[in-house]
């Protein structure tokens, strides 16, 4: 039974302030995620670090649930689908045969007088940007189909000519004094050992990307876990990226989290099951209640060095459609160079059709922190509660229930009459089963408040009628509908809204 609450507004004014426009929004949700321990700039205290990020006590239960989300969905629920967990230091021969070495580079240009380096894509198109936003769309998107075949073509010379016809300014400079487009590569490297400087065989890179510690380890896991194709190796796991455009946020980090998984199957089947993930993907995306027309699919023109076909799931962010995730047919390119470059064999024999072969692969790759963005921005809501009698908002973050940092928060109305003792028991009761939070400080609403801005949907108040017929109030998040349920209950409704 849900009866209607009186307006949170008459208990408080709190947290009043100038609701965000969609141009401040990404900006907004910077400073709710720093406010509330979600996400802090990486060693502050020193003025942090550029593209490197730090999740604090709330963004870690976000990130974490975000993770065994993905995690269940691909291993639980996959038969055929298992889960490793690799090193990042690998051989450095490892990046040779995947490519990397040679070309996980990205076009470059520096400005001559800011010497800002920037990526010749996202310069293109934030120029390609500002011209939508004036109004010319036609302009803008000749200029991005331009890029984009230039690109193509590795053309470029034809990029720095679209740039100079374009007169493309320097964010910093404001001038268009550029330097020709150069290639960059984008592994970071250290040293294996404990002395420095012994030349490039003492060289090791920090994985760009997780994909690799699967393919080394394709036979191991084939073999050991009697797989038959096709079927699935999954992996979550820190790559790190020398990103030369690194702003943005956590949209694009030097340090990054990545949940991939390469399925390895028969050649020539590559086509039925790129499009079979990508429907999957797609279906897990929307699985967490998020709105379908924020998704949409943009098929590569570029293909990256290992695959033949390609595309990303983009989402809308308050920065506009993105990439989050990648579904990325590599035929048998990884497998077959590790074969090449390691001299062992890295084929199956499949008992059905009696033949041997270096099976090829669709891979998923979604980045963590980049989904972490994006339910924290399709959260993120200002609500404007005000009456004709006084002017109230309030900040709430409207998570899938599943991945709320804290599920529930437990009340007692007083700090006395046993009502504090009853809360501590629900909480003992509910603790084991799903993260929950006490609190006895401060008015009910101003609690109500904390807790909607870090996402909490369900807050249980305890009191003096609670002693008489053993049932609490439960607000929920969202409505901010209150009920009366009995204290039995509680466990069971919010174990079905987390199921
Ligand atoms: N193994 C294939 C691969 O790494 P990718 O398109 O380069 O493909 C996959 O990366 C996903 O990893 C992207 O869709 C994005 O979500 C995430 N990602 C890539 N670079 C990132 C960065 N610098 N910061 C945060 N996430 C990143």
């Amino acid at each position: 039974m849900i009866r209607a609450t009186r307006p949170e507004s008459q208990v408080l004014s709190l947290f009043l302030r100038p609701m965000a426009t969609d141009s401040n929004k990404f900006q907004a949700i910077i400073s709710h995620c720093k406010e509330y321990g979600f996400i802090f700039p990486s060693s502050e205290i020193y003025d942090g670090l550029q593209a490197v990020y730090d999740y604090g006590q709330m963004g870690s239960e976000l990130k974490k649930n975000i993770k065994d989300y993905w995690w269940n969905s691909m291993t639980q629920f996959h038969d055929n689908i298992v889960g490793i967990d690799a090193a990042i230091f690998m051989h450095p021969t490892t990046w040779k045969a995947s490519g990397h070495v040679d070309n996980f580079n990205d076009p470059m240009i520096d400005n001559k007088d800011s010497k800002k380096r920037y990526r010749v894509d996202h310069l293109i198109e934030g120029f390609a940007e500002d011209v939508r936003n004036a109004g010319d769309a036609a302009k803008a998107d000749a200029v991005l189909a331009s890029m984009d075949a230039l690109l193509a073509k590795d053309d470029f010379a034809g990029l720095k000519q679209l740039i100079d016809d374009n007169k493309m300014k320097c964010a910093v400079s404001g001038t268009c004094n550029w330097t020709d487009v150069r290639q960059f590569n984008l592994m970071f490297s250290t040293e294996f050992g404990s002395v420095s400087g012994e030349g490039e065989d003492n060289k090791v890179y920090l994985r760009p990307e997780t994909a690799q510690g699967i393919f080394v380890n394709f036979l191991n896991v084939q073999k050991t876990g009697r797989m038959k194709i096709p079927f699935g190796i999954a992996q979550i796991g820190k790559a790190f990226r020398n990103e030369i455009v690194a702003r943005q946020f956590i949209f694009r980090m030097r340090e990054f989290e990545q949940m991939e998984m390469q399925f390895f199957i028969r050649p020539g089947t590559q086509k039925e099951w790129y499009e079979y993930w990508k429907a999957e993907r797609l279906k897990w995306h929307l699985s967490l209640g998020l709105p379908a027309d924020k998704y949409r699919f943009h098929d590569h023109i570029k293909l990256a060095h290992y695959a033949d076909a390609a595309c990303d799931i983009e989402f809308e962010f308050p920065i506009g459609f993105k990439e989050v995730e990648g579904i990325h047919s590599r035929t048998d390119f990884d497998l077959k160079n590790h074969q090449e470059f390691s001299k062992k064999k890295q084929q199956y024999f499949d008992t059905e059709i009696n033949q041997n072969y270096i099976p090829y692969v669709i891979e998923t790759s979604i980045g963590l922190d980049r989904m972490f963005l994006l339910i924290m921005s399709n959260a993120y809501t200002e609500e404007d509660l005000s009456t004709p009698e006084k002017p109230d908002s309030r900040v709430v973050l409207k998570f899938p229930a599943k991945l709320a940092p804290i599920k529930m928060a437990v009340f007692p109305l007083t700090k006395k009459d046993g009502l504090p003792e009853i809360a501590r028991g629900i909480m003992d009761d509910c603790k084991k089963s799903f993260r929950c939070f006490y609190e006895e400080k401060d008015a009910i609403g101003k609690r109500y408040r904390r807790m909607d801005a870090i996402g909490t949907p369900f807050c249980i108040t305890v009191d003096h009628q609670t002693k008489e017929d053993n049932t609490v109030t439960v607000r929920h998040r969202d409505s901010m509908l209150q009920e009366r349920i009995p204290i039995d209950a509680i466990k069971g409704m919010v174990l079905g809204a987390i199921a």
